[in-house]
């Protein structure tokens, strides 16, 4: 008997955004090995268009598209492009998003409008470009949205980014609900990944370095544990995508990581716990406490 997966997403169009690395690029890997023919959207289209043309020769089908998703003109081409090419599209993975390190009041302001725009207001232009095409070709499709288990739990010193997963997540309950009062078949799904090896430390150090030496040496230790540790991003891929082909809305990168970190919160609401003391992560992690903190 085949997977869910292989019965689902055999065929059709997938899109997803941030699609040239990381968690992106082994969904679209993945989805293109499955058989369907798959969009991989991305800022660096040039490494969109390299991840494409391995995704073809291994035998798939996949196109390559650059864009912004902080900016609703180049969402809305992607979806005026693909609609008018492949006249529906079965799947879309709203993936596209980045970190940022330092002290809530020392982040710098352009850095903080620039997380809210890519992993936020990104998610709503793809929502608002996407979402009435999909009801309009009425096929059965999904949308997954990649929050993370930062969306569940707060972390110190990445504060831009833990408001932003922590509305990524409340965007998609919204997001079902509101489908729900329709009789559009879309499913909704929230992903909400544990560690899966990506470039996305990496990435926020060189846009953005934090000036902040506690939040340096918590980035670089989440660097090394994202490599040392972190999921292979194919085998996170395959494992999102059957949980999604099954119909699940909590979708896991690590299952037993992923509910453990929905479990904190839940005990944390219900027991009316204040958020907890950043100085045990630190300590986990090798991580000098500040000055006066120890
Ligand atoms: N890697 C993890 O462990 C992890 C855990 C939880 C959640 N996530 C989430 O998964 C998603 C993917 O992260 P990743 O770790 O694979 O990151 P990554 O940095 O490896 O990949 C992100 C991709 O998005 C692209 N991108 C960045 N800004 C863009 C924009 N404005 N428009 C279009 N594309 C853009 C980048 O070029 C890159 O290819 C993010 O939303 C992240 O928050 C990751």
């Amino acid at each position: 008997m085949g997977s869910a997966a292989q019965e689902r997403f055999s065929e059709g169009t997938a899109v997803v955004t941030g699609a040239a690395a990381g968690i992106g690029e082994g969904l679209v890997r993945h989805l293109g090995s499955l058989g369907m023919t798959v969009v991989v959207a991305d800022i660096d289209a040039g490494r969109a268009e390299s991840v494409a043309g391995d995704i073809e020769a291994a035998g798939g089908r996949a196109e390559a598209f650059g864009l912004d998703v902080s900016r609703s003109e180049d969402v809305e081409a992607l979806a005026a492009a693909v609609f008018d090419r492949h006249g529906s599209v079965e799947l879309l993975v709203n993936n596209a998003g980045i970190e940022s390190a330092g002290l809530l009041w020392e982040i710098d302001e352009a850095r903080w409008h620039r997380v809210m725009q890519v992993n936020v207001d990104g998610v709503f232009y793809c929502l608002k470009a996407f979402v009435p095409r999909m009801i309009d070709a009425g096929t059965p499709a999904c949308i997954a949205n990649l929050s993370s288990v930062g969306g569940l739990n707060c972390v110190a010193v990445q504060s831009p980014y833990i408001v932003s997963k922590h509305a990524v997540l409340a965007m998609t309950e919204c997001l079902y609900q509101d489908l729900s009062l329709t009789d559009a078949p879309i499913q909704v799904s929230a992903v909400i990944p544990h560690s899966v090896r990506s470039e996305i430390f990496l990435a926020a150090q060189r846009e953005a370095p934090s000036t902040n030496p506690t939040a340096n040496a918590v980035f670089d230790a989440m660097q090394r544990d994202n490599v040392t540790k972190g999921m292979d991003p194919l085998v996170a891929a395959e494992h999102m995508i059957e949980q999604i082909a099954q119909g699940h809305f909590w979708i896991h990168s690590d299952d037993e990581i992923c509910s453990a970190a929905a479990r904190r919160r839940g005990a944390q609401l219900t027991e009316l716990r204040p958020p907890s003391d950043p100085r045990e992560m630190l300590t986990r992690m090798g991580v000098p406490l500040p000055e006066g903190r120890r």
